[in-house]
Order: structure tokens, then sequence, then C-alpha cells
């Protein structure tokens, strides 16, 4: 999704978070010298793993970390949001890893980068750590907000070395994909300025997207994207060793596969060049990833309706990952929009509980299902970066409960014992 404006939820000031927290937490301190134990995430099959033991994900979107780090008085919402986060027993944040030629450009022209964003992004990192929140790093967009491919492109155009005004040709200029392949060596090797750790080699990072919710609608046949996938994902993998990696799809099915009659949403979602099962078949994407936005996707259906659709959009997707992928399923982004007519804050939360309780399901039978980031956590005081989908979590509390819950659920399946502290006493409280 693409975070709009507007004022659209209720906003609760920074200063009266910071008192709850307290109230609630006590206290805060945070120091850079403890250095908390946080291995690598790693995969067996169809499952995470960390320490050898299985591992499931409760999580969340704020894909504004390195924006607000940039400048001081937005900074503390960074380790702010990551604290409130890991208060409620949630493992993995996704979060922008780039900002291509926008505002607060990461990337102001090819291989031109600004290095007081750079020192943002170790910020945030740097703060995930501390927090012991592990973060999934996205690499491009294919949506315009912060460059995107479309920015990609128009550089090609500025510098003449462009194919293409298509900004398809993103995927498929030899020169764009010299640009994209330059971004992704550069973040890979940064050395982070505050821990000392290369990105690469830093267990913080849980995964990397390869491309935030791609679609190439000029080659519907999906060659095109394919090929792209294939090529980057190798890359990835040629200078990091470590890391998993995922594409960052929103999940449709391909013209190819008859899924597309009987699970994906409307006719058009087989025609945007993506193919689930194709492009996360890929030998170098180690996970697969799916969106989940019945109201964006559908334009007649009610709330019930809706609620239908996610059980067997993510039941197709588990089912996928255990027969035909071996791979994990992770839905790295879900939503329930303001927008709609029927809108009620209370169907934010069965939205909500269907989708934890089969992942909660996935996990205890073994199966794909392998975790869930909603889209998306914003503090107060930062409306113009919500959009229709933003909550602040703790301004509801059967919505906060809910997340706790699951994170717990999660929690004992994956064995209290690598829980350490904060979770062990979140969940241990709530029995
Ligand atoms: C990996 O998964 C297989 C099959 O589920 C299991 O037999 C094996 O013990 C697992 N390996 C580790 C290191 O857990
Ligand atoms: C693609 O580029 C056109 C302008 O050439 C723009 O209007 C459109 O929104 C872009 N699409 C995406 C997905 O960025
Ligand atoms: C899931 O895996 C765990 C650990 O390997 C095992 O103890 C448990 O019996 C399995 N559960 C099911 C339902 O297969």
């Amino acid at each position: 999704m693409v975070a709009g404006n507007g004022l659209l939820y209720p906003i609760l000031g920074f200063a009266s978070f910071i008192v709850f927290i307290y109230m609630s937490f006590g206290d805060l301190r945070v120091n850079y010298h403890k250095e908390p134990d946080l291995p690598f995430v790693t995969r067996n099959g169809t499952q995470f793993m960390v320490n050898n033991k299985v591992w499931y994900v409760n999580g969340w979107n704020s894909y504004w970390l390195m924006d607000h780090a940039v400048h001081d008085y937005s900074r503390p919402r960074v380790g702010a949001m990551l604290q409130a986060g890991a208060k409620m027993g949630l493992t993995v944040c996704r979060t922008w890893a780039f900002n291509d030629g926008d505002y607060n450009a990461l990337q102001i022209s090819p291989g031109q980068y600004d290095e007081r964003v750079f020192k943002a992004l170790d910020y945030a990192i740097a703060e995930a750590r501390q927090h012991g929140v592990r973060l999934l790093l996205s690499l491009v967009n294919n949506l315009q907000a912060y460059g995107g491919k479309t920015q990609y492109v128009k550089w090609a155009w500025q510098e003449g070395v462009g194919l293409s005004a298509s900004n398809d040709s993103f995927f498929f200029d030899p020169s764009i994909r010299k640009y994209f392949k330059n971004h992704v060596v550069t973040v890979l090797t940064r050395k982070n300025t505050i821990t000392g750790i290369e990105y690469r080699n830093d267990p913080t990072i849980f995964a990397w997207e390869l491309i935030n919710e791609p679609r190439c609608m000029s080659d519907p046949s999906g060659d095109t994207l394919q090929d792209w996938i294939d090529e980057m994902s190798a890359y990835v993998k040629s200078i990091d060793k470590y890391h998993l990696v995922t594409v960052g799809l929103e999940g449709f099915y391909g013209p190819k596969n008859s899924k597309r009659l009987t699970v994906n949403p409307e006719a058009w979602a087989s025609a945007l060049g993506s193919d689930f099962i194709r492009n996360s078949g890929t030998e170098n994407i180690d996970f697969a990833s799916v969106h989940i936005y019945p109201d964006h996707w559908f334009h007649d259906r009610d709330f019930e309706d809706n609620l239908k659709f996610v059980s067997k959009w993510m039941l197709s997707h588990i089912e996928d990952g255990d027969m035909e992928l071996r791979k994990p399923v992770m839905f790295t982004e879900f939503g329930l929009s303001n927008l709609n007519e029927d809108f009620e804050p209370s169907q934010r939360d069965r939205f909500y509980k269907t989708i934890l309780d089969i992942i909660a399901k996935s996990a205890k039978r073994n199966k794909s299902g392998a975790g869930a980031l909603v889209w998306q956590y914003f503090m107060g005081g930062m409306e113009e970066y919500n959009d229709d989908f933003g909550v602040v979590p703790w301004e509801r509390t059967s919505t906060y409960k809910l997340i706790i819950e699951e994170s717990c659920r999660l929690a004992r399946i994956n064995g209290m014992t690598q829980e350490k502290g904060k979770l062990k006493q979140l969940c241990s409280q709530k029995q």
C-alpha cells in the first residue's frame, strides 16, 4: 500500500504516548553497550528457524523508520515505535531501505547517496537491534511512493541511456538493472556507523525483500518479471550468504495457474505479469510473500464476504507453501481500510483475528504459514504518514490485547526458552 495524506484516524499526541508507556512499562532507557543475543534467522523446509528451533512471526509494517530518523525532531519516534512493538511481543518490522530521488532521498541520483539519510537507516537498524526486533528491509518500490521504479526509469532517460519510457522498463532495461544492482550492493555492504556491522553480516536484518508489490503488466506472460527476479535474487545471494530473500509479491496467481479462477479476487489479478508459484519458486527465493487487501481488490463485497475471502486466500497460499513450494509463506501486509462505506473499528479486530488465528493454527500444525505483518502501525503526531489502513495499536484496548495474545500463542509454539526476558514476562502475566 502507499501511504496517502489526511487526518483519517484519531491521533494520540507523542507526549501522551510516552506517558502511557512509562506508566505501563517503567524504565525505557536504552544503551548501546548491552548487546542483545540475536542470531540469524534461517530456514528448514517450510519453517523459519532461530537457534535451530522453529520460529513464527507476529509483526508489523512501519515503512517510515528511515525517513523519520533523518531529523532530530522526529527521530525519537523510531525507537519509540520499535520499543512499543517489542512490548507487544512483536519480532519483525518491515520497512523501506529505499527512498529514490524523493524528499529525504537515500539515493539522490543513480549511485549518489545522501550520507545523512544512510545514517538514519543505520540508526533504525541499531534501534531495532536494541529492542530485539528484526527488520524485513525492502529494496525498491513498484509504486511511485518514495521514487520507485518510475524514478529509476526517469533517471535512465535523464542520463540518455533509457530504452523506453514505460515504467516497466525498470525490469528489462539493462542500464536500469545496473542501477538497481548498484543500489543492492551499496545497501548490503553498508557498514553501520553506529554498530560497526556491515548490513550483510547483521542478524538484526531478518531478510531482504527485492521489491514492494511487483507488477509488470506490459508482459502478462510473466517472463519479464521472472527473469528480473532470477537475476536479482542471485545477485543478492552473491553478496550476502546469510540473509533470507523474498520477492515482495501480492500473491496473485498467473494465467497458467488454475487457482486464478478459484482463488484470485477477480480476472484482472492474473494479468499483472506475476505468478505466485513461479515467482516464489525461484531457487534463490527463500520464502514466499503475500499481501491481503480484500477491500481494495473487490468492489462490491461486504465485510463478511471479505472475511471469507481472507480465509480462502490464506489457506490456499499456505497449502502452496507446503505442497508446491516447500517454503515458508509470510503474509507481509494485511490491512482493512477505514474508508469503506460500512467501516466500523470493531471490523478491524475481526479482520486481524481471522488472519492471526490462521497463522497460529498453521503454526500448531507445523504448516508453512510463517507469520503476518499488519499494515501499518504508526505513532501519535504523525498523521501525514498514515493512510486509510494505519493504526496506533494502543489506542484501542481490544486490538492491543489481540496482538499480544498472538505474540504469546506463537511464543509458546516457538518454545518460550528462546524468548528471553520481555516476552516471557509479558506472556506469563497473561496466563
Ligand atoms: C528440518 O526439518 C526436517 C523435516 O521436518 C526435520 O526432520 C529436521 O530435524 C529439521 N532440522 C532441524 C535442524 O531442525
Ligand atoms: C507509470 O508511469 C506513469 C507515467 O509515465 C504514471 O502515471 C504511473 O502512475 C506509473 N505507474 C506506476 C505504478 O508507478
Ligand atoms: C510439530 O513439530 C514438533 C517438533 O518437531 C512435534 O513435536 C509435533 O508433534 C509436531 N506437530 C504436529 C501436529 O505434527
